[in-house]
């Protein structure tokens, strides 16, 4: 998993509002390797569909992208998602990047049958021979679990959210793309429901082999589905590690912080604890980092200057000038026979 498909780097975004300029996304850089699976977590407000949104070039009108660069890389050429032409844009959406919105269950046009609907976005990108589209077609309904002669007729009323769900996620790779962006693809389906969706998609990732980033804030999905998780806060990641480091070695005290706020089955109600205070306003945001008027650990040296991302750990990097005390705070937490049980690492 060395090759990298896509490298984002120092990327910021500002929405123009009348109140002022928000700052989305601030400085984000990370890569994607081939195959592997990226998840994103914070708070709602955090950036992670700014972000996303950026990869593919959908971002609303009020959105400016300030700083960076968004490489891609297919069969060792590389070439900068943002220096694209509308029409070169318009290739790299699907064919080789897709994404799936947050609260897209909806997404289907109502009046067209699925297969329609496959038809239609195989023909916008030149795929017309229909045996061609059809065997496709068919082949990732099979692959997502969905009866594929059912499925290929049917409008989606006829389907259930869950249904529609994975046929979304066989629409997203389509055109066989290289990154599939996940934007909280569960969140309004029950649990059984989701953990089929999950299923899925790691055996679509097996048999195709595209990276995902996937956005949720259910960090226990998130632990399944990745490989590396970046957490993200008032628009930066502020932590970025292998799954296993993150959730059992967080150096971050927003991390901690939201690894603390999840119950777990042999936890007493009362230890759960939940980050004080709110994300902070985008247009002003705090000086120096901007977690400290909600961490506990903060100084006047947080108030003052603003820590770098830093590797603590080969792949574990952390922005906090008092990870020592993270993690003597964790230690306290996170069990440690759980740790030697599950470690990949
Ligand atoms: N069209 C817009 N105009 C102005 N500000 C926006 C717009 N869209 C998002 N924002 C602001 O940008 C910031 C990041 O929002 P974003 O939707 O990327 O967060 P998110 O992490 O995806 O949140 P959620 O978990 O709720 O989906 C927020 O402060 C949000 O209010
Ligand atoms: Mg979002």
């Amino acid at each position: 998993m060395s090759e990298s498909v896509l490298r984002i780097d120092d990327l910021s975004i500002v929405y123009r509002t009348a109140r002022g300029l928000v700052r989305a996304t601030s400085h984000v850089s990370f890569s994607l390797a081939k195959g592997e699976t990226i998840a994103l977590i914070g708070e709602s407000g955090s950036g992670k569909t700014t972000l996303s949104l950026a990869l593919i070039r959908m971002l609303p009108a009020a959105a400016q992208i300030t700083s960076g660069a968004i490489h891609y890389t297919r069969n060792g050429q590389t070439r900068n998602v943002l220096s694209l032409s509308p029409g070169d844009m318009r290739a790299f959406r699907w064919k080789e990047c897709a994404m799936v919105f947050q609260g897209a269950q909806n997404a289907f046009n109502p009046v067209l049958r699925i297969r329609q609907q496959f038809a239609d976005t195989a023909a916008a990108h030149g795929i017309k021979d229909p045996e061609v589209v059809k065997a496709r077609t068919l082949e990732l309904l099979r692959l997502v679990r969905l009866d594929p002669q059912r499925v290929y007729d049917a409008y989606p009323h006829e389907m259930s959210g869950g249904m529609k769900q994975r046929a979304l996620l066989a629409l997203g790779v389509l055109l066989d793309p290289q990154v599939v962006i996940l934007d909280e693809p569960t969140t309004a389906l029950d649990i059984l429901t989701q953990r089929a969706i999950i299923d899925v998609l790691n055996e679509m990732q097996k048999r195709l082999n595209f990276s995902i980033i996937f956005i949720s804030h259910d960090l226990a999905l998130a632990a399944e589905m990745a490989d590396r998780v970046a957490t993200m806060y008032a628009g930066e990641i502020v932590e970025l590690a292998p799954v296993a480091e993150m959730f059992y070695r967080p150096h971050h005290p927003y991390t901690l912080g939201l690894l603390r706020s999840v119950p777990k089955l042999d936890q007493r109600r009362d230890d759960l604890v939940s980050i004080p205070g709110d994300p902070p306003n985008l247009i002003d945001p705090p000086s120096g980092c901007k977690f400290h008027p909600r961490c506990q650990f903060a100084t006047d040296h947080c108030h003052q200057e603003a820590p770098p991302l830093v590797e603590y750990t080969p792949g574990h990097f952390a922005a906090c000038w008092h990870t020592d005390k993270v993690a003597a705070a964790r230690s306290g937490f996170i069990d440690l026979k759980e740790v030697k049980k599950d470690d990949r690492s």
